[in-house]
């Protein structure tokens, strides 16, 4: 293969600076790309680089100006700072800085002048002025310009992570690579142990291990004792939330909102969700407005003033000593975008969920604590660099072809600097990775036989969220020299993540999002057009270290007809989770401070579905003679029952959580499965690899083959699952057995057991990598599982051979690195579950683990609504049982599914499939079933009678 069909050759015009192509060669066809203009490209618009569009504005230091959406009355103004509450020991507070001074010792020079040199370094006094001022502060900047990584540092040597018991800084993230990112970033510049690297040991140890940076992500938890400064995803603030609640004393109160209504200020069940090892929390990247962050921003905003209120309270009691001393909270919120005015505004009105049910008893405090506040707003200015911008004349037919061929137009006519290409998700990164590697290592031959300079090496860095910390850590390395980087990103690049040495940006113009119509109750990922606001965002990241050029592959007029900005997810979402942890946490949903209401029919549908999952039930209060309940009298309360208390607390979506613990009750059989399938389904990535070239798509489809069950594709996961860790124990026990022979090099023979199992993968087009996430998550739900009392088989193997396991491990406790499953043999039972080799299995769990009845039938408890019946009119279509006429939509089952007609017949089953269960349905051509299982119909009856 030459390069003579690629793109610098065929496609893209070669037209005279300042073209990005060579301009001798004027006779090449006409090219897509055709730059519409060359100006300054303003990555931020005036009123961003000045002041406030809507408030005046001061000067507060070099580079930083401040305006704020002013409050009522000047009285509110100054709240309590930090430095002057009485809870901090003065020995204490000048520690952050001396700390920081001797460690910083260990930082590498160049990086302290990196930090002194950004935007935000100027501004660093009136960032923690204006903190110790206000309650609630929104810092607004350019990517890059400094925010997530300084301000953390700044308030941490300001004596903000200081006060006694000692309090932490949280930075929450939308994203989990940015989470991890950041927090290792920091803990460079901090001179701090990699808290990636955090030794899988426990107790003390662990402690010792840790720095003051930390992070925590779902299923991976890195932080210790010692950590200050902590970057977390949404998703774990929430959680914790949630788990103070079930946690702490007053437990029962999960049972039934009741006591956390009734409780008094002195109660540690209105203490339990109020974020209380945090000092200052910063919620970051608002401006994305993941339902996630939504939640946060509004329960952040009550917390905060639920907190000054009881400390309002505890102080005008004289303090009782029998009482733990409640501080204020600091709210920093950060976005990239100019919705700063939204959020100011959004702090600084009183919080309507803390007024309708209030916990205090003095109405006066109350008032007084949730009164309007005053939220200055500080703006970054970044240093932006011109970016020239192109367009495509045409819309791009294959826009991942236009994106490999301008990539290699960039890389062959252009400057050194390296590539950023915005993609939609993983998949194409995948493909497009691929196919640059192959043109990549044909450039000396073209550069030969066109007699042109032999161009640069290309390095092809992928960046998606279900990378691991070290597969991204390529992307943030210096690029080698006579080198070009090409990242392949999705939109995580747009502003979480700054990648230095990025000159060129590629945008296709797409990004994967979530929708969710309420009415038919699904959420799909469908890849849709990004907003302008996104687009200029990536066009930025072109002109952070110096003048550079985005391409955009599609038209200028497709630019101009793309909305302005994007819309929140609350909006396109399925609110059912975010329901009932808002109930897990004794918070109303219909009373909740929404940044956006969200829409009535979505609310009502996701309550009417927890209900109809048994999370959440109607209760009508009572009449109590002389009681304080008469005001309350006949009204309708949403409360959360046991098992809604139980899923709140599992990681997973409710339709998960609330099949586990189905099949919790079906016994340790099924338990262990439908964990494990848990585990699967909750990986970001397939555990058998598609590719994409016919060739080997079959041999794949022969490989998978051997792992096909009968019911569908939830078993056949599993069975590739526990085939992978059949091979794995094969291959530990070989080696172990080689090694007791003596006379051997033991790391030799565990390399070559690894390797044995990487050929396992390879020829059974497993994905080892994507099988090892499993395996990790399959872990810390093991953990989850064992604290619920949802007892799984593998886990009474365990206890039985070995009666002295610690039983409920503390969570923060649990080593959680990413390797295999463990070695003390604990995988041994439950392994061999296929049809082929279940031999291992108990007689009696024989029955689950040939027909996978329990599993089917634990999962269909979770999601009735993924339940479908054939469609008698038109062949292999199926109609959801629930819907309604206006979500009467039929759909087929994917083409990728064990179950597709064109499969079954191959097999020669004719099989009848009138009734399946489904993961989710997803829109390409026309609307398909996606994980499907067989199920019998008579189950849905048995069901949905229960219901
Ligand atoms: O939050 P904001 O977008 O304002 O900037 P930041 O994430 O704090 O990044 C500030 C600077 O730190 C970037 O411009 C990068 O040069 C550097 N950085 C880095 O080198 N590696 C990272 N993983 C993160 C940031
Ligand atoms: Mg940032």
């Amino acid at each position: 293969m030459g390069l003579a069909a690629s793109p610098q050759k065929k496609r893209h015009r070669q037209d005279p600076q300042p073209s990005p192509s060579s301009p001798s060669t004027s006779s090449n066809p006409a090219s897509p790309i055709k730059k519409i203009k060359k100006s300054k490209y303003a990555n931020a618009p005036p009123a961003f680089l000045h002041n406030g569009p809507t408030s005046s504005a001061s000067k507060l230091s070099n580079g930083i100006s401040s305006t704020s959406v002013a409050g009522t009355s000047s009285s509110t103004l100054a709240p309590s700072s930090p430095s002057r509450s009485r809870t901090v020991p003065a020995s204490n507070v000048s520690n952050g800085l001396k700390w920081t001074e001797s460690a910083l010792k260990n930082v590498d020079p160049r990086i302290v002048e990196a930090r002194a040199a950004l935007p935000i370094a100027s501004g660093q006094q009136a960032i923690i002025d204006a903190v110790r001022a206000y309650d609630t502060v929104v810092v607004l900047g350019e990517t890059g310009s400094g925010k997530t990584t300084q301000i953390p540092q700044y308030l941490f040597q300001a004596g903000f992570a200081e006060r006694h018991p000692v309090q932490m800084i949280g930075v929450t993230q939308p994203r989990r690579v940015a989470a991890t990112s950041l927090a290792r970033r920091v803990a460079v510049e901090m001179g701090q142990p990699d808290p990636a690297m955090l030794p899988s040991v426990k107790g003390k140890a662990r402690t010792a291990a840790g720095g003051i940076v930390g992070y925590s992500i779902r299923f991976e938890d890195r932080t210790t004792r010692n950590t200050r400064i902590k970057f977390m995803t949404d998703g774990m603030v929430l959680r914790e939330m949630i788990g103070d609640v079930a946690y702490g004393p007053s437990s029962k109160s999960i049972a039934s909102n009741d006591a956390l209504e009734s409780t008094s200020s002195s109660s540690a069940a209105v203490r339990s969700n109020l974020l209380l090892k945090y000092s200052v929390l910063i919620i970051d990247e608002a401006h994305e407005r993941t339902l996630r962050t939504d939640q946060v921003l509004g329960l952040a905003k009550r917390i905060q003033r639920e907190r000054k209120a009881l400390r309002q309270s505890w102080l005008d009691r004289g303090k009782p000593s029998n009482e733990t001393e409640i501080t204020e909270l600091k709210i920093i919120v950060m976005s990239a975008t100019l919705d700063a005015d939204r959020f100011a505004n959004f702090f600084a009105t009183p919080s309507r969920a803390l007024a309708a049910n209030a916990t205090l008893t003095d109405p006066k405090i109350l008032t007084a604590a949730n009164d309007k506040q005053h939220v200055p707003i500080l703006y970054v200015k970044g240093r932006q660099h011109e970016v020239t911008m192109f367009h495509t004349e045409e819309p791009a037919q294959e826009w991942t072809d236009a994106a490999l061929r301008t990539v290699l137009q960039i890389h062959v006519s252009r400057p050194p600097g390296d590539i950023l290409v915005f993609m939609t998700g993983q998949d194409e990164i995948d493909t497009l990775a691929r196919s640059l590697e192959l043109y990549s290592s044909e450039l000396p031959a073209w550069a030969e036989a066109e007699s042109k300079p032999l161009p640069m090496s290309l390095m092809i860095a992928p960046l998606y969220a279900a990378l691991g910390p070290s597969a991204s850590a390529k992307v943030f390395a210096p690029t080698p020299p006579r080198t070009r980087k090409v990242v392949l990103a999705t939109n995580i690049a747009e502003t979480s993540i700054t990648i230095p040495g990025i000159v060129f940006v590629v945008d296709c113009g797409l990004a994967k999002e979530k929708t969710y119509t309420p009415g038919t109750a699904v959420e799909t990922l469908e890849v849709s057009e990004i907003s302008q606001s996104a687009a200029r965002q990536r066009a930025g990241r072109a002109g952070r270290e110096r003048s550079g050029e985005c391409y955009r592959l599609y038209t200028q007029e497709a630019f101009k007809g793309l909305a302005l900005a994007g819309t929140p997810e609350i909006v396109r979402t399925d609110l059912a989770a975010a329901v009932l942890q808002l109930c897990a946490m004794g918070q109303d949903p219909y009373t909740f401070d929404w940044l956006d209401q969200p829409d009535a029919t979505g609310l009502q549908e996701s309550v009417l579905q927890l209900i109809q999952l048994g999370a959440l039930d109607i209760k009508t209060l009572p009449a109590l003679n002389g009681s304080d309940g008469e005001a309350e009298k006949g009204k309708a309360k949403l409360v959360l029952t046991a098992i809604g208390g139980k899923m709140a607390m599992l990681p997973v979506s409710p339709a998960y959580s609330r099949s586990l613990i189905a099949a919790g009750e079906r016994g340790p059989t099924v338990a262990r499965q439908v964990r494990d399938l848990i585990a699967i389904l909750s990986s970001d990535r397939s555990i058998l690899v598609e590719p994409s070239d016919p060739e080997k798509r079959d041999e794949a489809n022969k490989a998978k083959s051997t792992f096909i069950h009968p019911t569908g594709d939830h078993a056949t996961l599993l069975t590739v699952l526990y085939s992978y860790l059949g091979e794995s124990d094969k291959a530990r026990a070989m080696s172990k057995a080689r090694k007791t022979e003596g006379k051997v090099d033991v790391k030799v023979v565990e390399k070559e057991a690894r390797e044995q199992v990487r050929a396992w993968c390879s020829n059974h087009f497993v994905h080892e990598k994507a099988v090892k996430n499993v395996l990790h998550i399959r872990k810390q739900l093991r953990t989850i599982c064992r604290q619920q009392k949802i007892l799984c088989d593998d886990d009474l193997q365990e206890k039985l051979a070995n009666s002295t396991s610690a039983q409920d491990e503390d969570p923060s406790e649990e080593e959680s690195d990413s390797s295999s499953s463990s070695g003390k043999g604990v995988d041994k039972t439950g392994l061999f579950v296929t049809r082929k080799t279940n031999g291992i299995s108990k007689p009696s769990d024989d029955e689950e683990d040939t027909h996978f009845t329990g599993l089917r039938q634990s999962l269909l408890e979770g999601r009735i609504a993924n339940a479908a019946l054939k469609n008698p009119s038109t062949p292999n279509t199926y109609k959801r049982i629930t819907s309604s006429a206006s979500a009467g939509a039929t759909f087929k089952i994917h083409p990728s599914s064990t179950l597709h007609p064109s499969k079954l017949a191959r097999e020669g089953g004719g099989k009848k499939l009138d009734a399946i269960l489904f993961e989710e349905l997803v829109f390409t051509t026309q609307t398909f079933a996606r994980t499907v299982s067989v199920i019998e119909p008579s189950w849905l009856q048995e069901f949905a009678q229960r219901g």
